[in-house]
C-alpha cells in the first residue's frame, strides 16, 4: 500500500514538472486576452460571437435589428458589408465608448474580386494562370477595402466546381485541386501580406468550408455526398493551401458532408480543419447556416446552435442561434465554459493579430479613403489583369485582332452597358464607373474606327426571368421592342459594316449565388440574333460575357471568331478593345471543361478511366462507356485557350526514366511561338499513375510554367518532378505514393499533349 502511494506521489510529481515544461511562456497577446476575458460576463463573451449583419444583401432566413443598442450592450462582435467609412467610424465609436469593455469591433466584407476597383470574377482570374496577378489583385483589393474601414474579406472562395449548372462556380478557380491550391495561396498572400496589423492589409475567409462546390444537380445549397478519396484527393487541397498560408478564417458551407451540415460537423471543423490541419483561427458560419440546420432536420434553434459550437464553430453569422440560446444550453450541459471560452478568445484573438486593440480606427482613414481608392494606378492594374483573363476560344482564319480603322457593327446586350460589367459579387463597385464595351473600343480604336450600335436582343426574352437576374443594381435595361424588330435594327447595322462585333451571354447575375441555371446555353433570343447576323455573311465574333462555362457547340461550329471575357470588372469594356485590337494578345486558358449539352455534367478532365473506357478518339462503342446521343469530348477542354500566335512543342525529354524518393526528374521540352505576334504560353504539366492500389485519374495537373515568347524565340522549358508531386490519399486517408509506372504528359491544354513514362522505384 505504502510502496503504491509512493508511486502515485511520485507519478504525480512527474506529471505535474511535466505539463509546466510543455506550457509555453504566454505570449503578449494571450496575456492581453487572458485579462481582458477575466474581466468579461458571460454574455459578453457570447456577443463576440455574434456576427449581425448592416449591408443591404440579405441572402439568407433573417437580417439583423436593433444593432446600435447590442453593440451597447456587447452583444455583437463583428459587422459586415458596410459600404461606408463614416458608418463603420461611427459604429465603431459606439463600441469602443459606449460599451462597457470597449472592445473594438471586426468590419468584414465580401470583397470577393476587388473593393471598388472590380477585378473579373474569380473564375475569369483563374484563367490567368499567373499568380503574381492574382496576388496583386487581392493587394489592391484588401488596400482599397482597408482605406474604407474594412479589415476582413469573405475570401478567397476556394470550392471546387465541376457542375457549371452551380452558379457559383463564378466565384472559384475552377475544377482543378492543384491549380485551385496555387490561387488559394496567392490570394490569402494577397489580402494579408506579411503582417496583418498594418492598416493596408485585411484578414481573409477561406470558403465555403467544405464541399460546397459539389451541390447535387448544380442547384445552389443542394445537398453534397462524397466519397473520403475523393474528398481528401480532389475537393480538400485547395482549402487546406489555404489554412497552411496562414488564413486568419474559415467560413463554414451551407451543405451536409457525410449527412451533417458542415455547421455541426465536428470531423470537418475539428478534426480535420484544427487538428489534422493546425488551424488557428476562428470559424464564422455562411449566412443563417446555424438556423438553416433546423431545415435540415437536426432540431430547434437551441440544438442546432449547441451542435455547432461543439462541433469548432466560433462565429454566427446573422442568426443569433449563439446570442439566443447557448446561454441555455450551458446551464442544461449541452455546451461547456470551455468551449464559449475558446470561440471567444479565437475571435478576440482576430482583432489582436488585426491591430484593433492598439487603434480601433486604424482602418478608418479619410486620406487614404479619399487618396487610395479607384485610383489611376488600381484601374490600370485592373485592366491588365482583366485583359489576361479572357480565353480566346476561337478564330478561324485570324479574324481577330481587328484592325482599328474598321467599320464596326456593335451588337448585343453586354455591348453598351457598365453595370453588368463587374460581374456577381461586386458590393463595393460602383457601376456607373464601370467602362462599357462601346466606351472601351472608341478609346482604344480612336477617331478612325466606326461604330454603328444596336443592342439587337435582351438578355432573355422571358420578362419574368429577366426580373430575376436584374438584381443588385445590375440593370439588364430592357427593351420593349419585339424580337423582331431589334433583330432586324442589329442586321441593319451589320450589312453596313466590315465586321460584327456581337456581346451576347449571360447578363452578370445569371451566375453567382442562387443563380443555378438547368440550360446553359446562350439563350435563344440571342442566338436568333446570332443565326440573324451569320446570314448577312459579315465575319462575326462572338464577345462571350458568362460567370460558369456555356454549352458552346452550336456557336462553336459556326461563328468564326469566339472571345470569351467573362466579367472583367471596372474596366472591362478598355480590356477587351485592347485584345480585339491586338494591343493585348490573349493568353488565357479554361479553368473548368465547356461541355457539349448539359447532359454530359459533371465533365471534368480529370476523371477516372473506368473498367470499359472509351478508345481515345471513338464516339461510340457498345457497351464502352459512352452516349449513344452524345460524344464523350468536352466543346472545349480544362486549360485549353488560343493566342493569336502559334506555339509548337517539341522534344519532351526526360533527364532519366526511373525515380527514387529524394531524387528528382527534369522534364523538358522546347516551346517555340511560330506566328507573327508575341505572346504568352501556359505550359501545362500532367501526371498519370498508372497502377495503384485505389484507382487513379486519366491524368492530374503537377505544375505549369506560363511563358513570354517572341515571335520565331524558342524556349526550353524544365518542370522537376520528384516523388512527393506522385502522392495521394489512398483508401485509408494516408497520404502516400506507391512505386510502378507514370505517364507524364506536357501541351498546351490537357487534351493536346506529348507524352513520356518513368518508374517510381521504392
Ligand atoms: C454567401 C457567402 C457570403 C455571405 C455574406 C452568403 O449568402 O454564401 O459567400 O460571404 O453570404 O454575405
Amino acid at each position: 500500500m505504502k510502496t503504491f502511494r509512493i508511486i502515485a506521489v511520485l507519478l504525480t510529481v512527474f506529471m505535474f514538472a511535466n505539463s509546466h515544461a510543455q506550457t509555453k511562456p504566454q505570449s503578449k497577446m494571450d496575456k492581453f486576452i487572458t485579462s481582458l476575458m477575466s474581466k468579461m460576463t458571460l454574455d459578453e463573451k457570447l456577443g463576440q460571437l455574434n456576427l449581425p449583419g448592416a449591408g443591404d444583401i440579405t441572402t439568407g432566413q433573417a437580417s439583423s435589428s436593433d444593432i446600435g443598442q447590442k453593440i451597447k450592450e456587447g452583444k455583437v462582435g463583428g459587422l459586415f458589408n458596410i459600404k461606408s467609412l463614416s458608418k463603420i467610424r461611427n459604429v465603431q465609436k459606439v463600441a469602443v465608448e459606449d460599451s462597457r469593455l470597449k472592445i473594438p469591433l471586426i468590419f468584414g466584407m465580401d470583397v470577393i474580386h476587388g473593393y471598388q476597383t472590380e477585378f473579373p470574377i474569380p473564375l475569369a482570374l483563374s484563367c490567368s494562370w499567373d499568380m503574381s496577378l492574382i496576388e496583386e489583385s487581392a493587394r489592391i483589393a484588401a488596400q482599397e477595402a482597408s482605406a474604407d474601414g474594412i479589415c476582413w474579406t469573405f475570401s478567397p472562395m476556394v470550392d471546387i466546381a465541376r457542375d457549371p449548372r452551380w452558379g457559383r462556380i463564378a466565384e472559384g478557380s475552377g475544377e482543378d485541386p492543384y491549380l485551385g491550391s496555387q490561387i488559394a495561396k496567392a490570394m490569402v498572400k494577397g489580402y494579408q501580406g506579411d503582417d496583418l496589423s498594418k492598416n493596408n492589409t485585411i484578414m481573409a475567409c477561406v470558403k465555403h468550408y467544405a464541399l460546397y462546390g459539389a451541390a447535387e444537380a448544380g442547384r445552389d445549397y443542394n445537398t453534397t455526398d462524397m466519397s473520403r478519396v475523393r474528398m481528401y484527393n480532389e475537393y480538400f487541397p485547395p482549402y487546406k493551401a489555404a489554412v497552411e498560408a496562414g488564413a486568419g478564417s474559415v467560413m463554414s458551407s451551407f451543405n451536409e458532408v457525410d449527412g451533417i451540415p458542415a455547421s455541426a460537423n465536428k470531423w470537418l471543423m475539428t478534426d480535420i480543419l484544427r487538428d489534422a490541419w493546425g488551424f488557428n483561427g476562428f470559424v464564422v458560419t455562411d449566412y443563417t447556416a446555424i438556423n438553416e440546420m433546423i431545415d435540415h432536420g437536426l432540431g430547434d434553434l437551441k440544438t442546432v446552435s449547441a451542435k455547432a459550437l461543439n462541433a469548432g464553430i466560433d462565429m454566427d453569422m446573422v442568426g443569433e442561434g449563439f446570442l439566443t440560446t447557448l446561454k441555455k444550453s450551458l446551464q442544461e450541459g449541452k455546451v461547456t465554459m470551455a468551449q464559449i471560452d475558446a470561440a471567444c478568445r479565437r475571435i478576440l484573438e482576430a482583432k489582436y493579430k488585426l491591430g484593433l486593440f492598439d487603434d480601433p480606427y486604424r482602418y478608418c482613414d479619410e486620406h487614404r479613403a479619399a487618396t487610395e481608392i479607384f485610383t489611376d494606378a488600381n484601374r490600370k492594374e485592373a485592366r491588365k489583369i482583366a485583359a489576361h483573363s479572357f480565353v480566346l476560344l476561337k478564330n478561324q482564319n485570324q479574324l481577330l485582332p481587328l484592325k482599328k480603322n474598321s467599320k464596326i457593327a456593335l451588337v448585343g446586350p453586354l455591348a453598351n452597358n457598365r453595370e453588368n460589367m463587374p460581374g456577381t459579387w461586386s458590393v463595393a463597385a460602383d457601376f456607373s464607373k464601370s467602362v462599357s464595351l462601346m466606351e472601351g473600343i472608341k478609346s482604344v480604336a480612336g477617331e478612325g474606327c466606326v461604330i454603328q450600335y444596336a443592342k439587337g436582343a435582351n438578355f432573355v426574352s422571358d420578362s419574368a426571368l429577366e426580373s430575376r437576374i436584374s438584381v443588385f443594381g445590375k440593370l439588364t435595361a430592357r427593351d420593349n421592342r419585339s424580337e423582331e424588330d431589334l433583330i432586324a435594327e442589329a442586321v441593319d447595322v451589320a450589312q453596313q459594316s466590315d465586321v460584327v462585333v456581337a456581346a451576347m451571354g449571360e447578363a452578370a447575375e445569371m451566375s453567382g449565388e442562387c443563380s443555378s441555371r438547368s440550360d446553359i446555353g446562350v439563350p435563344e433570343n440571342q442566338q436568333n440574333l446570332l443565326k440573324a447576323l451569320l446570314k448577312t455573311g459579315k465575319p462575326v465574333v462572338l464577345v462571350l460575357f458568362t460567370g460558369r462555362p456555356l454549352t458552346l457547340k452550336w456557336e462553336n461550329e459556326n461563328i468564326p471568331a469566339i472571345l470569351n471575357v467573362w466579367f472583367g470588372g471596372s474596366e472591362a469594356g478598355n480590356a477587351i478593345a485592347d485584345v480585339l485590337f491586338g494591343d493585348v494578345n490573349p493568353s488565357g486558358k479554361l479553368t473548368a471543361t465547356f461541355p457539349q449539352n448539359v447532359g454530359q455534367i459533371p465533365l471534368f478532365y480529370n476523371h477516372k478511366n473506368t473498367g470499359r473506357p472509351l478508345a481515345e478518339g471513338k464516339w461510340f462503342t457498345k457497351f464502352r462507356s459512352n452516349y449513344l446521343d452524345v460524344s464523350n469530348d468536352p466543346v472545349y477542354p480544362f486549360g485549353y485557350g488560343l493566342s493569336y500566335t502559334t506555339f509548337k512543342y517539341n522534344d519532351l525529354k526526360l533527364s532519366k526514366n526511373t525515380l527514387k524518393p529524394g531524387e528528382e526528374i527534369q522534364v523538358s521540352v522546347d516551346v517555340s511561338n511560330i506566328g507573327k505576334y508575341d505572346g504568352e504560353e501556359v505550359v501545362q504539366l500532367y501526371i498519370r499513375d498508372m497502377v495503384g492500389s485505389i484507382t487513379r485519374p486519366v491524368r492530374e495537373l503537377k505544375n505549369f510554367k506560363k511563358l513570354f515568347l517572341k515571335a520565331g524565340e524558342t524556349q526550353t522549358v524544365t518542370f522537376s518532378v520528384a516523388e512527393s508531386d506522385l502522392r495521394f490519399y489512398d483508401s485509408n486517408m494516408k497520404f502516400i505514393s506507391e512505386s510502378g509506372d507514370f505517364k507524364v504528359f506536357v501541351g498546351t491544354n490537357s487534351k493536346e499533349v506529348k507524352e513520356a513514362d518513368f518508374t517510381l522505384l521504392k
